[in-house]
């Protein structure tokens, strides 16, 4: 479909501008939601523009940041353009970019790492300052007004809301067959008016399929002809497969022993390649008639789709590789049917994720003895990405699993560990710990009993003796048998690896 048959709407039109034109109308110091999910649906040319301006502005002595928002991590073309430009005084709430990551790291970017399902609350009741601007991605422009959502949502229904003034990115590459995909749910009250959510089935659609803006608010539209990330999956590694297989005859497990129906519960799937893993030995596996309420569809889900293993899946954005992208384009109206896209405030809802009773996992950096994870930091202080929705999914599902190869950096790090240098999830969320080497089901142990599991299932060989020695030691000295720790010694480890760079 050619851009202008995608922005009908006369009004809209007359504000069709260059993205320059349109970047030069976000003030400094502005916070700007932008759309943008998983390196899905993110504006592309807007972002790069005003870095562009940022940079012009910034040789000729001025100061120009932005307050930078957007529904989770998005491509180079937004967050990286913009950081190159040192464009960016607070990050929110979420990101997985390399120059984003080192200036976070170094002092020169604040960073507020969010709970996704809670950004929109927290911007609607004013806690994250005003929003001036959204610069939102859309597939299209209905004759009436009502936009097209693109390939994620995100917070976008909230940014259009609360922002002042909106910019919209019309991306004529976004297939048009997305129309009716998305589900945007505009009952959500401010307490105490709230009433329940009428989702109770992943597929339930309890919304609208277009997103809503008052076009008195539009400064501007831009048309752009531009890919998301669509970044490839590695093909699963031995370890992936060995984690991916021991979840699955865990879930057996669990089927025989009455504690899953056999086609089991929604599934949540987190971000990368252990997470697809998982999903390609599913695809495989003995389950049948599977559903998904999860976050961001991978290429992994999508073979399920098509495969038929998986009946229906709700989630925020769609992030697939070329390949997958190219078989969800020729086939959108059998995916339509069997996808839904909704807003990260209801795909993330705790309320929601506790009725349906997910299964998730989710992968993490470190795990100690005890159960607590690490989802975000390493060795205690520098960035990696963020929470995500880890933890949305972690306390509120019915099963809750962490996954991560036993080691790191060739064997130099033990992903299991005496305490944990930063603690995302806390032993009380945590119920399955999942690595190469085995299973730890957590459920009902108590601290000591869950050490020993920990130890004992997951830890790699070469780290199993002192963690032994550690809990050991811990048990006969601590002031106290419910955690036993040793003060002293309990982040040594990481001490010892950022001196030496080994733990051991
Ligand atoms: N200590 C130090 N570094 C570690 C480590 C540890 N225990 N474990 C892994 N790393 C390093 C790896 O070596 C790698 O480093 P590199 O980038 O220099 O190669 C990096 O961390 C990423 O590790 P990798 O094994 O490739 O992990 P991943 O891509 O599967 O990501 C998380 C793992 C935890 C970072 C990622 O899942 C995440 O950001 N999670 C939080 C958000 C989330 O769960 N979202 C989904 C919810 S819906």
């Amino acid at each position: 479909m050619p851009t202008a048959s995608r922005i009908p709407h006369p009004a809209y039109q007359a504000k069709i501008m260059s993205a320059d034109a349109a970047a030069a109308l976000i003030p400094a110091g502005a916070n700007v939601g932008m759309s943008g999910f998983t390196g899905s649906g993110h504006p592309k040319a807007v972002p790069q523009a005003l870095a562009k301006r940022m940079e012009t502005l910034h040789a000729a002595g001025e100061d120009f940041q932005i307050g930078l928002w957007t529904g989770a991590s998005t491509a180079p073309e937004l967050d990286g353009a913009l950081a190159q430009a040192h464009g960016v005084s607070m990050r929110l709430p979420y990101q997985s970019d390399p120059t984003v990551r080192k200036q976070i790291n170094a002092g020169q970017m604040q960073y507020t790492d969010i709970h996704l399902s809670h950004v929109a609350q927290l911007a609607w009741f004013g806690f994250l300052g005003p929003l001036k601007v959204a610069v939102v991605e859309v597939a299209g422009i209905l004759p009436d007004g009502r936009l097209i959502p693109s390939s994620s949502l995100g917070n976008n229904k909230t940014w259009l809301d609360l922002a002042d003034h909106i910019i919209l990115e019309v991306n004529s590459l976004q297939h048009a067959g997305l129309e009716g995909m998305h589900d945007i749910y505009y009952g959500t009250r401010i307490p105490p008016h709230r009433q329940p959510i009428p989702l109770v089935a992943p597929g339930d659609r309890i919304g609208d399929c277009y997103l809503h803006c008052d076009p008195a608010k539009v400064i501007a539209v831009v048309e752009t002809s531009e890919h998301d990330r669509n970044s490839p999956f590695s093909p699963p590694d031995e370890t992936s497969e060995r984690i991916a297989g021991h979840i699955i005859q865990f879930l057996q497990q669990e089927v025989q022993a009455g504690r899953l129906p056999e086609d089991l519960l929604p599934l949540q799937s987190g971000v990368g390649n252990i997470a697809n893993a998982v999903l390609i030995g599913l695809n495989k596996g003995p389950f049948n008639n599977l559903t998904a309420y999860t976050e961001v569809l991978q290429d992994g889900m999508l073979e399920m789709i098509q495969s038929g293993k998986l009946t229906m899946a709700s989630a925020t954005a769609l992030s697939f590789s070329p390949a997958a992208l190219e078989e969800f384009n020729a086939n959108i109206d059998f995916y339509r049917e069997r996808i839904v896209l909704r807003p990260q405030e209801m795909s993330n809802h705790p309320e929601v994720i506790r009725r349906l009773g997910l299964i998730a996992m989710n992968a993490m950096i470190e795990a100690d003895i005890y159960g607590n994870v690490n989802s975000t930091h390493i060795m205690g202080s520098s960035i990696m990405n963020g929470i995500g929705g880890s933890g949305d999914f972690a306390r509120n599902a019915y099963l809750s699993f962490f996954m991560t190869p036993s080691t790191a950096k060739d064997g130099a790090i033990s992903c299991i560990v005496p305490m944990v240098s930063h603690t995302d999830h806390t032993e009380h969320d945590v119920e399955i710990i999942v690595t190469e080497q085995g299973l730890a089901d957590l459920r009902g142990k108590s601290p000591t009993q869950r050490a020993q599991l920990v130890i004992e299932h997951c830890a790699h060989p070469d780290f199993r003796p002192a963690l032994r020695d550690y809990f050991d030691r811990a048990l006969q000295t601590a002031p106290g048998r419910h955690t036993p720790h040793i003060l002293s010694e309990a982040l040594s480890w990481h001490d010892r690896f950022v001196k030496t760079g080994r733990m051991l």
